[in-house]
């Protein structure tokens, strides 16, 4: 399919459709950095713009827009958790690309909290939203370590089937699970992605492994908090801005901060995947980011509509 990405960040639930197959035709964001990570590893299609100064007519024709819009302002990580904040309206460019492009499907990805935002009323108004627009709209609450990602990262996807086209998206089934019964392999634990990297104090070429001197003080706070090896880790997130840099995760060593690649790791990035920026810029790109293989396995999903239309 011909796919549409706003709010494309570095890349990792486009890199994700891209896996599943499919055309990323073109991709939009605002953050420099994010945009150079974009182009080196998924090419020039995106476009380093606000997307409130692009005119639908710009973009072109698909069969899919994707975004997920930005969350600071929805998640609970957010001490200024408030359905006032103006970023909270960019899910409105997303509507604006829809309506004028009219694709078969619309997928928005967002932080769980979104859901119970003033008490569920800022969701509801969402998926109203989206659903006047002539759209069968549906949710779901993946949590990634259910499809191999190495982390218990829990984000919302809102999925929208244009009112004509008799086919209903399925969310996917989990590939992974918590104790490795049903007969489904067991949530890849944190040791076990970072197995294959060096320490970043040793010489190497692995790419963006270098971290954040900032000080570890492990006591329980987010982002202090020692990690258990044999499990997924926590939500990698993007708290803080371009003045403080963001909350990093310990190396579950416990006596340094995560590198970006590790960080990357536990977001499922592939080794190759080259980050561009410093070190606080590319923690955030990766924060921000779908993981991949979660955003793959959403993506695959969107292949049964060919299949069913085949039989
Ligand atoms: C949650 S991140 C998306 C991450 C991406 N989906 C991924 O998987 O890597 C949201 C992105 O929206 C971008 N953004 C925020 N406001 C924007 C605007 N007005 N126009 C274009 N992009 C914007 C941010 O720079 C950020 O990269």
């Amino acid at each position: 399919m011909r796919v549409v990405s706003l709010f494309s960040g570095a890349g990792g639930l486009d890199l994700g459709f891209r896996m599943a197959g499919h055309d990323i035709v073109w991709a939009n964001d605002l953050y420099e950095d994010a945009v150079h990570t974009y182009q080196k590893n998924l090419g020039n299609h995106i476009v380093f713009e606000d997307i409130h100064n692009i005119s639908a007519e710009h973009i072109p024709d698909c069969d899919i827009v994707i975004g997920g819009f930005p969350c600071q302002g929805f998640s609970v990580a957010n001490m200024n958790r408030n359905a006032s904040d103006e970023r909270n309206a960019l899910y409105k460019q997303l509507i604006r690309v829809v309506k004028a492009k009219r694709p078969k499907f619309f997928l928005a990805e967002n932080v769980k909290g979104i859901t119970s935002l003033e008490k569920g009323k800022v969701f509801d108004m969402i998926m109203h939203d989206f659903a006047k627009m002539g759209y069968k709209v549906d949710y779901q609450v993946l949590n990634a370590a259910n499809y191999g990602v190495p982390q218990t990262r829990q984000r919302v996807f809102i999925v929208g089937v244009f009112e004509n086209i008799e086919w209903n998206f399925t969310f996917p089934k989990p590939t992974h699970c918590k104790d490795g019964t049903h007969g489904c392999p067991k949530w890849i634990s944190v040791s076990e992605a970072l197995s294959d990297l060096p320490d970043p104090d040793a010489e190497n070429d692995v790419l963006n492994h270098t971290y954040s001197k900032y000080k570890l003080n492990i006591n329980g706070y987010i982002g202090h908090r020692l990690l258990d090896p044999d499990k997924p880790a926590p939500t990698v997130t993007g708290r803080g801005d371009n003045r403080g840099g963001v909350v990093v995760l310990p190396h579950p060593n416990g006596r340094r901060r995560m590198s970006c690649r590790e960080l990357a790791s536990i977001q499922s990035f592939p080794i190759d995947y080259e980050f561009e920026g410093n070190n606080s810029s590319i923690y955030r790109q990766i924060a921000n980011a779908v993981p991949p293989l979660l955003g793959y396995a959403v993506a695959k999903e969107f292949n049964k509509f060919s299949e069913d239309k085949e039989c």
